[in-house]
């Protein structure tokens, strides 16, 4: 990706609805309802509980031809667990998310969120736009972690925000970005060791938040497609990297971060 182009994107489109059977959960069973939205790799149904929906990750990208470096398989099982994992390792340590649980091999019971349209990016290691960008190598360690908003509009290309934008665009109130920031930086603060005790460096991440009843949630889902993880011995990329290596290697990075997170 050129200097200014807009940020790949690893969402949206449209699909097909899969038959999805009734979920159990937490001692009442859930029926899924209506199709509420389907991006790229993600789709929300609705549930008869108004204030919960099912997350269903998919294995591939919307419908036509698929490009190689989507054809994983299991991709969707994966990133399921991986989500799930990561939210209730963030949950024990107070951060609150829109997970409530793993209800089926793809699906997850979330809370619905009234969404922000912020990409939230987290950096500890120059990587990816960050480096592009600002002319630096990439693996340079960053003195403090860096945040980074970005515009959620397929329109504009996900533009780069600064804070007054922000506000601006009526996003958030100065107060709201203040609990993003904290928040995200608080999950780095618990990511980073539990991934370094995995031999695994967190070069960066991107999160989403949305409200839900007055309070700020993190939203969508933390898995390889919105990290960049690093072998820490190899300094390896593990997980997606643009494209840059073969659909196999990607394959076995994919089911290594896996193992390496749930097993
Ligand atoms: O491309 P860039 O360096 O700005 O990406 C920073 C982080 O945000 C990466 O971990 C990437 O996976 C994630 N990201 C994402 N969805 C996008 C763009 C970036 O999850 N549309």
């Amino acid at each position: 990706m050129e200097p200014g182009s807009p940020r790949p994107k690893t969402r949206k489109g449209a699909g097909s609805t899969p038959s999805v059977p009734l979920q159990a959960s937490r001692g009442h069973v859930l029926q899924r309802g209506r199709k509420l939205y389907e991006g790229k790799w993600k789709i929300l149904y609705e549930t008869q509980d108004a204030g919960l929906l099912i997350q269903r990750f998919k294995d591939a990208p919307m419908v036509g031809p698929i490009p190689p470096r989507a054809k994983l398989p299991r991709r969707g099982a994966m990133k399921n667990q991986i989500s799930a994992a990561l939210f209730a390792l963030l949950q024990k340590n107070g951060i609150s998310s829109h997970f409530v649980e793993v209800v089926g091999e793809r699906d997850m019971l979330v809370r619905r969120l009234e969404m922000i349209r912020l990409e939230v990016v987290l950096r500890n290691i120059a990587a990816g736009s960050l480096a592009k960008r600002l002319g630096m190598e990439v693996g340079t360690p960053l003195p403090a972690p860096v945040l980074e908003f970005f515009y959620k509009s397929d329109a504009l290309g996900d533009p780069l925000l600064n804070e007054d934008h922000v506000r601006t665009l009526g996003l958030a109130t100065s107060e709201d970005l203040k609990a993003i920031r904290e928040t995200t930086l608080r999950a780095n603060g618990i990511l980073l060791p539990f991934f370094a005790e995995r031999e695994i460096l967190l070069a960066d991440f991107k999160v989403e938040f949305g409200r839900h009843k007055g309070a700020f949630l993190l939203g969508d889902d933390l898995t390889p497609d919105g990290c960049r993880f690093w072998d820490r011995t190899t300094r390896e990329s593990l997980g997606k990297d643009r494209g840059r290596r073969s659909p196999a290697r990607e394959a076995a990075a994919y089911h290594e971060i896996f193992r390496r997170v749930c097993a």
